[in-house]
């Protein structure tokens, strides 16, 4: 039996086990994806348990993707740009690191709304770890422009300082700002990287963006995946914009990570509605 797992702090609600554990079942692959949960102290040594035989690899969530980088043989070029991996694979006692958060994200876009970001103007709110993952990706599909909306606008300057190049294409501004619907107008894709909208968070019934600041012919993000439909993702559809939920964010980098690990093609919609029958089940 093939072993994989997720490394991480707190993992109780994670859905990565069982999303994985349905695709393996259905690749007919002997592998059991497990939860894997220590402190800090214990990485090193856990990073090296994965170069045994029977391991796969692993995925490495918060908040270890920074440090598990520095620990690994070989590097990806996109886990090298961004400084942080979330997926570990084991080529025969060699450990290489990838960032599928980044991979999987566009992918998604891709795959669920054929949006082809090349030339494309974005408006992403949030500036944390998840719009990080979006931007790296959507810079490198050679989007034409980047406006970076964030409640602190110097936490949206630091992150486009991190890249060297290309800072022609970003703008930031504040989320308050009233020139945001100018913008958010004028975008073909919206990103929410925030918790606003977050279940049980002091803004689960928030929207950055009303309906009338969404434009039509637009692609709506939203990387909350709890609920499923946020308060801008009915906004968006109520401005009649294609909307892609946070589900697929999630999916998609567990879709890349499997990729990684086996060398088959993940069963992308399984893994969906498994993940969505689990969501079901916790009401
Ligand atoms: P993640 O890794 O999920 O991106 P994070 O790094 O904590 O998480 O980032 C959270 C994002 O949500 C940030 O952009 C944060 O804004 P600040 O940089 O100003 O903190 C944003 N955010 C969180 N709560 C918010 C709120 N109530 N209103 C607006 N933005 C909020």
């Amino acid at each position: 039996m093939y072993q994989v797992g997720i490394f991480g702090e707190k993992l109780s609600h994670s859905l990565s086990p069982v999303f994985q554990n349905v695709a393996f079942k259905y690749c007919q692959i002997p592998a059991l994806y497990e939860v894997w949960e220590f402190s800090k102290d214990e990485l090193h040594e856990r990073v090296n348990l994965l170069r045994k035989p029977n391991s796969l690899g692993a995925n490495v969530t918060i908040p270890y993707k920074e440090l598990a980088y520095g620990m690994v043989d070989e590097l990806d070029g996109t886990a090298k740009q961004i400084g942080a991996i979330n997926t570990i694979v084991n080529n025969s006692g060699k450990l290489k690191g990838y960032n599928t958060d980044v991979s999987g994200f566009i992918r998604s876009l891709k795959e669920i709304a054929s949006f082809d970001p090349i030339g494309k103007n974005v408006l992403i709110l949030g500036a944390g770890g998840a719009a990080r993952a979006a931007i790296f990706g959507l810079v490198n599909e050679k989007v034409n422009s980047i406006t970076i909306a964030n409640r602190t606008v110097d936490r949206a300057v630091k992150l486009i300082n991190d890249f060297g190049v290309n800072q022609e294409i970003f703008s930031i501004l504040s989320i308050y700002d009233e020139k945001i619907s100018e913008i958010s107008l004028r975008s073909d894709l919206i990103i929410n990287a925030t918790s606003v909208g977050m279940k049980h968070s002091s803004m689960e019934f928030e929207s950055l963006l009303s309906p009338d600041q969404i434009p039509v012919n637009c692609v709506v993000y939203d990387i909350v995946y709890n609920p499923l439909i946020t308060p801008l993702l009915k906004n968006a559809q109520e401005a009649g914009a294609e909307i892609i939920q946070g589900l697929w964010m999630l999916i998609f980098q567990g879709v890349d990570s499997f990729e990684l690990w086996t060398g088959k093609s993940a069963p992308v919609q399984n893994m969906y509605q498994k993940a969505m029958e689990h969501f079901k089940s916790l009401g």
